[in-house]
């Protein structure tokens, strides 16, 4: 699996010099500079010179440096993937392709990146994607999106689009729609894109929560997709940044545990010669050497 942590995505409006400066000082892993819906149609031309500018005055840190080019179903996407490479691919990590409804979408992305980089002297095959799953042909083909390029990085959940797409009766992005009161409206869309992720080594990515102001909301959309596996979640304001971080980082304790067993079932398995043994009341076997394994991973990769 992809190894770079992305337990917090910074969205930023690519057409906004104020909040690309901004940008630089915030704590997050990874960052997008939008072209598609943060950008008004009549901005989309300047915005890509404000693209450009920005990952090449750099200052970005360790910070996963991404753009999000339009949808294809837009008139845009190839001029915002020729704009942004040819100017500024050496500083570029990722592309986010919006609403992606079936693999011959990565694919093409893929050929156009390998042509620039030809073109330009890049190395071929650095710049990652990452597909954004947001509406019902995208989650239909998630497992084909998921197999269609070693560039991919991650799958992304789009709640707004999605919401959106298959009519849902709310207005409220993020939330449980009101009336739903017989479990999690999202829980099947999810565990779709975590599997498919899974299933080829990608980062599974939780997408944002529109209620800015309300964190501890926030919290709580983070915390349930972080239980049940995926990697992180974009964030849209400062506020949301350290409940990010926090909720796709296993807790100090949970981490030194994970560490605990990772020792203590590598003494058995080596010195004792068994393949099932006693942590105080836990028993451990293979299985929880690998629960343990993807916990170290997760905590390593935040620093603990
Ligand atoms: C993000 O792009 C969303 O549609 O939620
Ligand atoms: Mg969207």
């Amino acid at each position: 699996m992809a190894s770079r942590s992305r337990r917090s995505v910074l969205a930023v409006p690519g057409s906004n010099p104020r909040f690309i400066e901004k940008a630089r000082g915030l704590e997050v892993d990874a960052f997008f500079l939008d072209l598609e819906d943060a950008v008004a149609p009549l901005e989309k031309e300047s915005a890509r010179r404000t693209v450009v500018a920005a990952l090449r005055e750099g200052g970005w840190g360790e910070r996963i440096r991404t753009v999000r080019v339009n949808d294809l179903a837009s008139p845009w996407t190839y001029r915002d993937v020729i704009a942004v490479v040819e100017g500024a691919g050496s500083e570029l990590d990722c592309l986010v392709l919006p609403k992606v409804t079936g693999a011959d979408q990565v694919r093409w992305l893929d050929l156009l990146l390998t042509q620039i980089e030809r073109a330009t002297g890049l190395p071929v095959g650095r710049i990652g994607i990452e597909a954004q799953i947001e509406d019902a042909r995208g989650l239909s083909a998630v497992d084909e999106i998921a197999a269609a390029s070693p560039r991919l990085e991650s799958l992304v959940f789009g709640p707004a689009d999605f919401m959106a797409s298959m009519n849902m009766k709310t207005l409220v992005v993020g939330e449980q729609p009101p009336g739903y009161d017989v479990g999690d409206a999202y829980h099947y869309v999810l565990m779709r894109i975590l599997t498919a992720a899974r299933a080829h080594g990608l980062q599974a990515i939780d997408g944002p929560y529109l209620q800015i102001r309300d964190v501890e909301a926030f919290r709580r959309s983070a915390d349930r997709t972080a239980a049940l596996g995926f990697d992180g979640k974009w964030v849209l304001h400062p506020a949301q940044v350290a409940a990010a971080n926090e909720a796709y980082a296993p807790t100090q304790e949970d981490y030194d545990h994970a560490e605990l067993i990772l020792d203590a079932y590598e003494h058995a398995t080596t010195v004792e010669r068994r393949g099932a043994v006693m942590l105080g009341d836990e028993m451990l076997d293979e299985a929880s050497r690998k629960m343990a394994l993807v916990v170290a991973a997760k905590g390593r990769a935040a620093g603990l």
